[in-house]
């Protein structure tokens, strides 16, 4: 095979098919979509070419920086386009979550922009919010920028709907899978190959798969976010449900183990929520069916996320003072004071946020401490005495309830969650100050 252009590999990913044997399912055919084959390493490639190349005509000589607001896969295939054509490319984000891929777009030459974002997508009905300041920024002419705007750009979906839905058809002998699974980031990945497929097949069942409620999977919304992503259309999907990190990895961990394939978490997600679903009607069903799954990207960007939820899958001690032992459950439970308490509060303010968020704006004479910095400081036992009542501050309070819930469970009795965060204490009016 002899290509003229690395994008030239972009697509006509293989379409495998998961070993009965491992799946369990006795009436349904299950295939892998290997998106993770792309050459930049996953499905944003071809949104990220689809989106880029009608843009880059003329760029370089005006001396445009390519840029776009992810934190993830978008942004390293983007990186990788914008360096093959002289651009410089900068990356906007509220946070960098995962390190290896934040160290991994250091190495494509990406610049990386943190702003002090309420959540961690973009919610373009929050005009204060100045990630969605920036992105309007973006949206008028002569800036200087070449903006691919994914959660907008309606290219990101036509990429599927003319490359992947078209793929699994053609590798199925012409015709679509009874059901089709995946991931919804910016919704461009399944709400383009569920058009596709439609168009072909209207009855074709379409699931699509977030993280619950306060959890976190690297690539995807979670089940409150979702809907304020541009491309997201309810309509699209027959079933939306939720996975959790847990399940991910669960999923993750047969495909890298049973099926030699080396899945993501999102792809892990898909597989788990894909089963999950499917078992429900497998036994009912009286003809074959065929069921196909997107595997988004690889595992190996994921180690430190997967050593942090996982600990014994790397021979190391089980952290029970991790706020990723936290359950949903126990996070809903976990006490929490409302905007007019917590005026009075005469105690300790932690605040959870971003360095660059806290500097914007913060409860006055509040603590910045960094949740990845606090959960270090956990791993070492109580950072505060007991007898020192203490509130924990974020964005929405749903961090906080999460670290409420740890510090009660490690024996503090006067630790309480500020109910709405940053956001509820603004909208009730209450002063915030800046450094
Ligand atoms: C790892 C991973 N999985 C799934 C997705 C979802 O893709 P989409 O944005 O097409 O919904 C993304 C998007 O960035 C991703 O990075």
């Amino acid at each position: 095979m002899r290509y003229d252009d690395i994008t030239d590999v972009i697509g006509n990913t293989p379409l495998i098919r998961i070993d009965p044997a491992v799946h369990g399912l006795a009436n349904i055919d299950l295939y892998a979509k290997m998106e993770m084959l792309n050459p930049f390493g996953s499905v944003k490639d071809r949104a990220a070419w689809a989106m880029a190349r009608p843009l880059l005509a003329g760029a370089r000589e005006r001396g445009d920086t390519m840029v776009e607001l992810s934190s993830g896969n978008t942004a390293k295939a983007l990186a990788v386009i914008a360096g093959r054509h002289g651009l410089p490319f900068k990356s906007v984000t509220n946070r960098m979550k995962v390190p290896e891929i934040k160290e991994l777009l250091l190495l494509l030459g990406a610049a990386i922009e943190e702003l002090p974002g309420q959540a961690e997508c973009l919610d373009p009905t929050d005009t204060e919010d100045p990630l969605t300041r920036m992105h309007q920024r973006l949206a008028s002419t002569g800036t200087g920028y070449v903006h691919t705007d994914q959660y907008f750009n309606e290219l990101n979906m036509e990429a599927h709907r003319l490359g992947t839905g078209p793929e699994i058809i053609k590798d199925l002998d012409g015709r679509a899978p009874d059901y089709f699974v995946a991931c919804v980031g910016t919704a461009g990945s399944s709400g383009g190959v569920a058009r596709a497929l439609r168009e072909h097949t209207p009855d074709t069942r379409v699931i699509g798969l977030v993280a619950g409620k306060n959890d976190f999977i690297p690539g995807i919304r979670t089940i409150d976010e979702v809907h304020e992503v541009g491309l997201f259309d309810p309509d699209v999907y027959d079933s939306l449900e939720t996975v959790t990190a847990h399940e991910a990895i669960e999923g993750l961990l047969s495909l890298v183990r049973r099926s030699g394939i080396l899945a993501g978490p999102t792809g892990g997600g898909a597989y788990f929520g894909a089963l999950r679903h499917l078992r429900t009607v497998d036994a009912g069903l009286t003809e074959r069916r065929t069921a196909v799954f997107i595997v988004c990207d690889r595992v190996e960007s994921y180690l430190s996320y997967l050593r942090s939820r996982r600990p014994d899958l790397f021979a190391l001690p089980a952290r029970p003072d991790s706020v990723d032992t936290v359950t949903a459950a126990e996070a809903l439970s976990a006490p929490a004071i409302g905007v007019a308490e917590a005026r009075m509060w005469t105690g300790l303010v932690v605040d959870l946020r971003g360095p660059h968020a806290f500097r914007a704006l913060h409860i006055d004479g509040s603590v910045n401490i960094t949740d990845d910095v606090f959960a270090a400081m956990l791993a070492g036992g109580l950072p505060f005495s007991k007898s020192r009542p203490v509130l924990l501050v974020c964005p929405l309070g749903e961090r906080s309830a999460r670290y409420t819930a740890l510090l009660r469970r490690m024996g503090h009795p006067s630790v309480f969650s500020l109910s709405g965060g940053v956001i509820a204490w603004r909208d009730a009016g209450a002063e915030l100050v800046r450094d």
